[in-house]
């Protein structure tokens, strides 16, 4: 443990020598805590606020990505299934479930994958995922490692949820949890904010982590030892997602490039949706409010939308290819939020609009980081129904909808 002077020394290089204000009202306790959040957290993070360091400002030239079509998967469905499931069946491939965020927009106050979507019958956003994944492990034969990263948030109430509805028929054995890094929150100043005189803010770095979190937790040499060579990483919240998809495996394969991304036909130009495209040649995602209009209504030689594929957060990576990339750093998104914290007199305030930043990086820019990425269109009504919000877009409403057109009971 740090002393009190190593902390001083590692926070006033970055102007936070406020958070020892109260050090001296501390219990014993309290002072270990403090001192071991203070060296435990990645305080360089704070170099993003200065516009100069930030990396994200700075974008390269933007061209379209094709994709292969559903059409083009159609006709080549058999070969490709066929050529994932070997590489599943050889144990070439595990799964990264995604599970450290807050989900603040839904406002559960479990972790998202407990929220029950069922209406009739209970039916849990985990459960969801495992019945998914499920429909492949029937089809090879064989049970895939699945990887769940969580926070310190709520890795407690997700492993202790997992243990008690018994994987949901999972085998346990191939279920890893690991915890990704946290990052501090700070004010609209740059100043480092306080939960309570004792605890620093902090919350999950944003999904970018997964990986070295993955490193650090020590699942790496697992992971080469067993021979996995892709990770197919995927968000907690799409109920529909298909995981480990031995159509989406086999194609990346055949294709020979180094990644893949599931990708959907944008609804209309102006849809709020990352879309897969090339960036200096390399791909990469633009977000919508990064594109201009003319990009918005850009048509190819066909009539269609140049930027047509939007991502739903499902990637497939290559494990060699990741260690390769881990050490070098992603870019930091500087995100607006509302962060509860402790005022000047001790008070702890919820805010009602947003009061400070976080700190967080994306695992879309690890696509950017690849040499190449195949972009895979699958039908959006059959696998993207994604639970953000409570009500309204993207919400339970529209995911149960989706759910039912789908067959599956709620
Ligand atoms: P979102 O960007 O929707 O964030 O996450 P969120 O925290 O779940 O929800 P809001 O924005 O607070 O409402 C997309 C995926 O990335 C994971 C989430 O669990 C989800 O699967 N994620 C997000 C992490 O694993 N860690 C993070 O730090 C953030």
């Amino acid at each position: 443990m740090i002393s009190r002077e190593e902390a001083m020394n590692i926070i006033s290089k970055y102007g936070q020598e406020h958070l020892l204000d109260h050090f001296d009202e501390l219990s014993s306790d309290e002072k270990k805590e403090l001192l071991g959040q203070i060296e435990l957290i990645d305080f360089s993070v704070l170099e993003n606020l200065d516009a100069d360091k930030n990396v994200n400002a700075v974008r390269g030239r933007f061209e379209p990505l094709g994709a292969v079509t559903i059409d083009d998967i159609a006709s080549n469905s058999k070969e490709y299934i066929q050529t994932g499931i070997e590489a599943i069946k050889a144990g070439k491939a595990a799964a990264v479930l995604l599970a450290g965020g807050q989900g603040t927009r839904l406002g559960f106050d479990k972790p998202k994958g407990m929220f029950n979507i069922g209406v009739d019958k209970e039916l849990y956003i985990f459960e969801c995922l495992i019945n998914n994944l499920m429909d492949v492990v029937k089809l090879a034969g064989s049970f895939i490692p699945l990887y769940i990263m969580t926070s310190v948030k709520n890795n407690r109430d997700t492993v202790d949820f997992f243990a008690e509805k018994n994987y949901f028929g999972y085998d346990p054995e191939y279920v890893h949890f690991f915890m990704q890094d946290m990052a501090p929150s700070v004010d609209f100043d740059g100043k480092i904010l306080m939960e309570s005189r004792s605890r620093i803010s902090v919350s999950p770095n944003g999904n970018g982590g997964w990986f070295s979190s993955l490193v650090r937790a020590g699942m790496l040499d697992e992971i080469k030892k067993e021979g996995v060579e892709w990770l197919n990483v995927f968000a907690v919240d799409n109920v529909l997602q298909r995981i480990a998809d031995p159509g989406f495996i086999g194609a990346v394969i055949k294709s020979g490039l180094q990644s893949g991304g599931k990708v959907v036909s944008k609804a209309a130009p102006e849809e709020k949706v990352g879309v897969l495209c090339l960036e200096d040649g390399m791909p990469s995602i633009v977000e919508y409010y990064e594109m201009t209009d003319e990009m918005r209504t850009l048509l190819d030689e066909k009539g269609e939308l140049a930027y047509k594929y939007g991502v739903i957060l499902n990637y497939l990576f290559n494990v060699k290819k990741l260690e390769e990339i881990c050490d070098k750093k992603l870019p930091v998104h500087i995100v607006d939020k509302k962060i509860p914290f402790m005022n000047e007199k001790g008070e702890y305030i919820t805010p009602e609009s947003p009061n400070g930043h976080k700190f967080e990086t994306l695992v879309l820019d690890m696509v950017h980081m690849q040499d190449s990425c195949l972009a895979y269109e699958v039908v959006r009504e059959k696998e993207f129904a994604p639970v953000k919000n409570a009500v309204g877009v993207d919400s339970v409403e529209t995911a149960r909808e989706l759910l039912k057109a789908n067959g599956v009971e709620i």
